[in-house]
Order: structure tokens, then sequence, then C-alpha cells
């Protein structure tokens, strides 16, 4: 089933809850691949109705970004997500879900550059490391349209993949402090058979850049061997990583090996810590990340 508008998603749901359905949610921006499948038959396992929305969203994109150019595969994505066993899809329009967005569309410009009134859900601290740093704004259109979806959805539980391991951390987060009743879960990274994990964005590379792209892999896995072998100075690891992903020629924008609750970078890595790498291969911006 498919549904376009708030009213109607929200009644048809509210009519499963007053049935005593749990109801699970995945929440994508559509042009899916394997990662996005798991997450859904996983859903399909611990939920009596999965519900998965699809919408490239606007208040996530700063002003320079993918935003108008991010791939829409709407027909395949329905096709993969009924396979998976999607029961509701949930596709709003821009206006449906911001009502008050037609300026910034118009001038084709991120609200970040406009002073343009509106609520938004921000986070503190966790939203300035990382790719916070990098990507200002990012996570404030996340997690505003994340609660967004939450509400009009209305799921018991919910899923999202680790390769976006900050994103998961501050919608947990999110969660508790607003007081959600919503279980979130975190589901391992997808990758490639030669190990490059799914992304959406990994379409726009070509096939050079995309062996390239195996850098960010490769330098996890180096990290993580040093680290098994005894290697545990913070600055010693990230060097290696450093160098491998520049001798590939990948534009890095960081790694860092930070505490997996906090985000805070640790002076002497551990097991369990999170090693996470970003850079540009070519235009396309790649992200990455392995627990030690
Ligand atoms: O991970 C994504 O695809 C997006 O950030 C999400 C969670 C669907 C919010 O737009």
């Amino acid at each position: 089933m498919k549904e376009s508008t708030v009213s109607e998603i929200k009644d048809l749901i509210l009519s499963l809850k007053k049935n005593g359905k749990i109801i699970s949610f995945v929440p994508t921006m559509g042009n899916l691949h394997q990662g996005h499948v798991s997450l859904v038959e996983r859903a399909r396992k611990e939920s009596d109705i999965v519900v998965v929305s699809i919408f490239v969203n606007p208040t996530q994109f700063g002003p320079n970004e993918d935003f108008n150019n991010y791939p829409r595969t709407l027909d395949e994505d329905l096709k993969k997500i009924k396979e998976a066993g999607c029961d509701i899809v949930f596709t709003p329009e821009v206006l449906e879900m911001y009502p008050t967005e037609n300026e910034r569309l118009n001038n084709n410009k991120s609200e970040l550059d406009k002073n343009i009134s509106r609520t938004m859900v921000s986070a503190f601290q966790k939203n300035k490391v990382l790719c916070g740093k990098f990507r200002p704004g990012h996570f404030d259109g996340v997690l505003t349209i994340v609660l967004k979806l939450f509400n009009i959805c209305m799921p018991d539980k919910t899923y999202f993949g680790l390769k976006d391991y900050q994103q998961y951390i501050l919608i947990k987060d999110m969660v508790k402090m607003l007081n959600l009743d919503i279980e979130v879960i975190g589901c391992p990274i997808i990758r490639d058979k030669d190990g490059l994990a799914l992304s959406s964005r990994n379409s726009y590379m070509s096939v050079e850049q995309r062996k390239k792209a195996l850098s960010l892999s490769k330098a996890l896995n180096s990290i993580k061997n040093a680290f098994k072998e005894g290697e545990k100075d913070n600055k010693k690891l990230k060097g290696l990583g450093l160098s491998i992903m520049s001798d590939d020629d990948i534009n890095i924008q960081y790694v860092e090996i930070v505490d997996s609750e906090t985000l805070i970078p640790v002076r002497e890595a551990g097991e369990g810590n999170l090693v996470a790498i970003a850079g540009y291969c070519g235009n396309t911006r790649l992200i990455d990340n392995i627990i030690l």
C-alpha cells in the first residue's frame, strides 16, 4: 500500500495500532540498495506491519550538496521493498512535509543561508564532531525529519544502518531525550564482496573511482589489524589510515577513533571504540566505519 499524505498514513496506522499491531519503520531517501533491503527484512521478522518512507529530505542537504541530483528511482525502490516484505510505503512530496518550503525551493537555496522561520530539532555537541563538523546543519535536518516521520508513522521499532553511525547515535539520543517510546535498532553495514560499504551515492562514481573508493575499507581494516596486533596509540593508528587513503587519492575529511557512545576522541584506542572515516573520491563523499 502506498500513501503520500500525512493524514492518510496517520489514519491507517492508528487503526492498525488500535488492533494491537506492532509497527516497525524504516526511513529512507530512496535509491534503495541491499543495505536498505536488509533493514526491511529484519523489520519484517520482528513486527506485524512494516512501514518504509521514501523522501529526499531537503533540510539535511547543505547549499552546495547534491539535493537536486540525488538519485530518485521510485519504481525500482517500490519493487525491492515489496519483495523484502514492506506493507506500507510513505512517499510524501516536499510541501507535504514542509508546507512553508516554497520560497526556499523556488530560490534553490539551503535554509542555512536564508532566514526562514521554522522549528527544528538540534543535537548539541555530538552534531559538531565527525561528519557534523563538515556538514553544518545536516544533523538538525536529519533529526527534524526523523522526528516528524516518527510522529506520523508512530512506530514501536525503527531500523537504521550503522554505516551512518553518527546518525544512529543522534537518533538514539533524541529518542531518549524526548521520551519517545520507540526501540531504535542499529543494523550491520552491508558491503559489496570487495569490501565497499553500500551507499546510494556509490552510483555517482566511475569504474576507476570505485576502485579507489576501496581505500576506505582498506584503511579501516588496516587500523583494526594493527590494533589487534597491539598498537593502541591513536595518532599512529590514525596515521596508518591517513596514509593509505592519501596514497589512493582520497581527499580525506577525517579519520577519527572515538568512544562509540560519546563520539569523543580517545587518546588510547580500546576494544569497542569506533573508527570513523570520511573523504571524497572525485566528487563523491564517502563515509565508513568499524568497531575495534
Ligand atoms: O539515512 C538516511 O537515508 C536519511 O538520513 C534519513 C534517516 C532517511 C532521514 O532523511
